[in-house]
């Protein structure tokens, strides 16, 4: 067990249930952290391919491992402003951020996809991330601070039809080094992870996808992708909630500037 007992968090796109961030968010309060839960609600006007639910829904999430919930869109730079306002009146201060809200709203074959699609996938996956980063680093004074971007293993190997995403998780890792530079002085760390296939809304999708442009039944990508991985299995949340939680962690302290992959060994690189 890690000591988090003193520690705040935010985790953003977490107020999935079956999803990585909600993942992160348990783990971290199981390690004693008091986690703030912050994503977007349908009934404030959530987009397409984003969580689905109430801000009623949210605080109950939260609850369920004694932490806070913030209604917050990653895109949106009010809502980032009042989150870190919120932070700060409650807590005074923030010691880790994870920046998980990430989406891949569509097929994304380059040449032909509509230019709003490409924008919007930007805007949430990579321009979000910088944008909660700007507003929190000011409230991330206290030492042993951390910051995990969630980029993907999509930001190292491209994957065909959804270049948005791959483009966008490539600059989240090369945004995590040079971040890690600048805030080394403050003595705050910045890593990125890259999970493979982990089990999720996101991940179903892109099964379905691939399933439906290569005209193959979904069973078999499945079955395909869990022979690719040299583990043979897909990964799950809390996998990667574990690695999160080290990389945050005391344990850490000597790790920064670095994306590092959690995927059955999918990529092996030197
Ligand atoms: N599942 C995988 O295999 C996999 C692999 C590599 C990377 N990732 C990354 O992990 C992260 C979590 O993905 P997941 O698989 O749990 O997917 P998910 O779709 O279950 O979760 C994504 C979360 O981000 C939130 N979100 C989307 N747009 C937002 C916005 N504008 N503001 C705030 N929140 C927003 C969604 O509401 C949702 O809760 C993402 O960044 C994703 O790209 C996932």
């Amino acid at each position: 067990m890690y000591d988090f007992k003193e520690k705040v968090a935010l985790v953003t796109g977490s107020g999935k249930k079956n999803g990585i961030g909600f993942g992160i968010a348990k783990r971290l309060a199981d390690h004693g952290a008091t986690v703030i839960i912050s994503d977007v609600c349908k009934d404030i006007g959530a987009k397409d391919y984003t969580r689905i639910g109430s801000e009623e829904e949210l605080k109950g999430l939260a609850a369920e491992i004694g932490g806070r919930s913030l209604v917050m869109d990653v895109t949106d730079m009010d809502t980032i402003e009042k989150g870190a306002a919120f932070i700060k009146s409650e807590f005074g201060h923030l010691d880790f951020l994870v920046n998980n809200a990430g989406a891949a709203p569509a097929p994304q074959f380059l040449q032909y996809m509509d230019l709003a699609m490409w924008h919007k996938t930007i805007d949430i996956t990579l321009n979000g991330t910088l944008y909660v980063i700007r507003q929190m680093l000011p409230l991330m004074t206290n030492e042993g601070a951390a910051i995990v971007n969630t980029a993907s293993r999509a930001g190292k190997r491209p994957r065909p039809f959804v270049g948005a995403y791959c483009v966008s998780k490539a600059a989240i890792i090369m945004l995590t080094k040079v971040l890690a530079h600048e805030v080394s002085n403050n003595g705050i760390r910045a890593n990125a992870i890259c999970p493979g296939q982990i089990d999720t809304d996101l991940e179903q999708w892109g099964w379905e996808l691939e399933s439906k442009i290569l005209n193959k039944d979904i069973d078999k990508v499945i079955a395909d992708e869990k022979e690719s991985i040299p583990l043979k299995r897909i990964g799950t949340p809390l996998e990667v909630a574990d690695l999160v939680a080290f990389l945050l962690s005391n344990e850490a302290r000597y790790i920064t500037g670095q994306a590092i992959n959690i995927d059955g060994g999918q990529l092996m690189e030197i």
